[in-house]
């Protein structure tokens, strides 16, 4: 039975979404191994040593990168009110009401989909070499950091935003395994919209799903160039 408690989240989000989180976890644990055995330089939890941690996180990540544009295409098209709203920026001042904070939830989700881009980017554009070589210092793999850095803080933010606007129920919702009768593959593509929602998210889709063909694109065109 539904309670008013137990928000429901549709089937197609919660597998995509769950898939991309997995993926994303992954990429981060994998990558800060990279980090920990090639670079130490901002600390270190000195982790034993797993043979080729790169060629691992770059499969993980490679499949990330797959899925992400599917999941962008999903969260602009069908699940935009989830998304940065054209008001919510005006509504930023306004933590004293709630809508304060649902508008910070939801331009941390927009956020998110930005900084998965651009990690996606910079580590295309990484090459193997360069860590066992010792050449810390390119700006793809500084970039690659950062956008670690992001990704952690994103998350952070993400979690936090969804547990001071629905609590515990709305976090657990995502994991939930129950499946409304009418929510079957038949019907879920019924509410998309292939015209932007607003000229923001827009702005937003342009820069994910431009970014990540960039990420498909620009490492071949370096490659080219040499
Ligand atoms: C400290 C954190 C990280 C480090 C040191 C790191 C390191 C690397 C390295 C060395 C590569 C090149 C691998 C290769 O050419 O085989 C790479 C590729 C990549 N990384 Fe990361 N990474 C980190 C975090 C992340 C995160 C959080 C994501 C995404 C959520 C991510 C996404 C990617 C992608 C999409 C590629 C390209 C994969 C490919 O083309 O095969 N990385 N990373
Ligand atoms: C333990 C991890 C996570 C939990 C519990 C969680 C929880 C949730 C929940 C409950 C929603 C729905 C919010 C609502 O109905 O207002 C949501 C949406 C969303 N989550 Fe997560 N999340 C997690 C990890 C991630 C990660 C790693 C990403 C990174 C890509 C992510 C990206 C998103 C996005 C973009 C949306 C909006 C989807 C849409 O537009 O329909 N989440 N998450």
């Amino acid at each position: 039975m539904k309670s008013p408690t137990s928000p429901y989240q549709p089937l197609l989000l919660r597998l995509l979404h769950n898939a991309i989180a997995l993926l994303v976890f992954a990429s981060l644990i994998t990558g800060f191994m990279v980090y920990d055995r090639f670079d130490k330089r901002f600390g270190t939890l000195n982790l034993p040593i797993v043979p080729n941690t790169q060629g691992i996180h770059g499969t993980i990540a490679l499949t990330f990168l797959v899925l992400l544009p599917i999941f962008a295409l999903y969260c602009f098209h069908l699940g935009s009110r989830r998304l940065v709203q054209p008001q919510s920026l005006k509504h930023l001042n306004e933590f004293e009401k709630s809508i304060g904070w649902i508008s910070l939830q939801r331009l941390t989700n927009t956020l998110i989909l930005l900084s998965g881009t651009f990690a996606a980017i910079t580590g295309r554009m990484m090459q193997e070499e360069w860590l066992p070589n010792e050449e810390l210092n390119h700006a793809w793999y500084i970039g690659h950091l950062i956008a670690w850095v992001l990704m952690i803080v994103g998350i952070a933010m993400h979690l936090l935003m969804s547990a001071k606007v629905g609590g515990l129920p709305l976090l657990l919702s995502i994991y939930n395994w129950k499946i409304r009768a009418e929510d079957m593959p038949n019907s879920w593509f019924k509410g998309f919209k292939i015209k932007p929602s607003s000229t923001i998210l827009l702005i937003f889709e342009m820069l994910v799903i431009g970014g990540i063909a960039i990420a498909f694109v620009l490492p071949r065109v370096a490659l080219f160039k040499q």
